[in-house]
């Protein structure tokens, strides 16, 4: 069965898409099957991966309101192993016509309950409205990244608390694998600051990995390529690839603690 890993942060801007680009990435070129799933209206994630938003005809938003068959939604990406469910502008429209549908907040959990891989990564958007919900329902397992900056841990109590209620509620399963500290900056203190806050909110919980800010992460989706693909000698590489030898390993330990 997938690991299906929400990458989740209501506050914009914090690395979610980043993360669930270049960890999709590595993890794909780690021999794992990987399916990306953009659930972002912005469709980020979709651009950059190489995919114009506005060539779908059909995107998630036809598998979450209209039942189409996610396989049939799945397109390929250049990039071995790494496949995309992606996101097209109508998403938006999808969180208020959720609301009146019948069990609105497992559409997705039903939309990728017969796909087989290893790794489905999902991309939240920055709200914690129905689209983040579900989400949240049709994963094992959330990575939240928090921006190294001033007001970096506001809002994760929020975040935290919705995690917690949608495991009593919807999602027994559900369980956080980890606070990513993302754009870090080693050179001033506030970074550090921040990392020990965080480390202090949250003990056991940090990826030992902490994503640098470094400018080729922000240049590669302009370019439709995850990092491996555009500069895998930058730091925000290595980064990434850390990243995923760590997700793999927590994900496994999680696996097997459970038996
Ligand atoms: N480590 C990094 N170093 C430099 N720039 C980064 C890094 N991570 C992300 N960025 C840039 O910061 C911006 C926000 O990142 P990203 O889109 O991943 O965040 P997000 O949480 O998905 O945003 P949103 O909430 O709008 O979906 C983007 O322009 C991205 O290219
Ligand atoms: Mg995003």
């Amino acid at each position: 069965m997938a690991q299906v890993i929400a990458i989740a942060n209501q506050k914009g801007g914090v690395g979610k898409t980043t993360t669930t680009i270049n960890l999709g990435a590595y993890l794909a070129k780690g021999r794992q099957r990987v399916l990306v799933v953009d659930l972002d209206p912005q469709a980020n994630t979709t651009s950059g991966l190489g995919v114009d938003k506005n060539d779908l005809n059909r995107a998630l938003y036809h598998a979450l309101v209209e039942d189409t068959p996610a396989a049939e939604l799945i397109v390929r990406t250049p990039y071995h192993g790494l496949e995309l469910l992606p996101a097209s502008p109508v998403l938006a429209a999808a969180e208020l016509e959720l609301v009146g549908m019948p069990a609105r907040e497992f559409r997705l959990s039903r939309a990728l309950r017969q796909l087989e891989y290893d790794y489905i990564l999902i991309d939240c958007p920055p709200s914690l409205g129905l689209l983040t919900i579900n989400g949240l329902v049709g994963a094992g397992a959330v990575i939240i990244p928090v921006q190294a900056e001033y007001y970096a841990l506001e809002g994760l109590g929020q975040l935290i608390q919705t995690i917690q209620r949608v495991k009593k509620g919807l999602n027994p399963s559900l369980h956080l694998l980890g606070v990513l500290l993302t754009m870090h900056n080693g050179r001033t203190t506030l970074s550090t600051q921040v990392h020990a806050e965080v480390k202090r909110h949250f003990p056991d919980k940090v990826f030992d990995t902490i994503i640098p800010r470094n400018v080729r992460l922000a240049e590669a989706p302009s370019y439709g390529k995850p990092i491996s693909h555009y500069d895998s000698w930058s730091k925000g590489a290595k980064g990434y690839k850390q990243l995923a030898k760590e997700v793999v390993k927590r994900a496994e330990k999680r696996q097997t603690s459970k038996v």
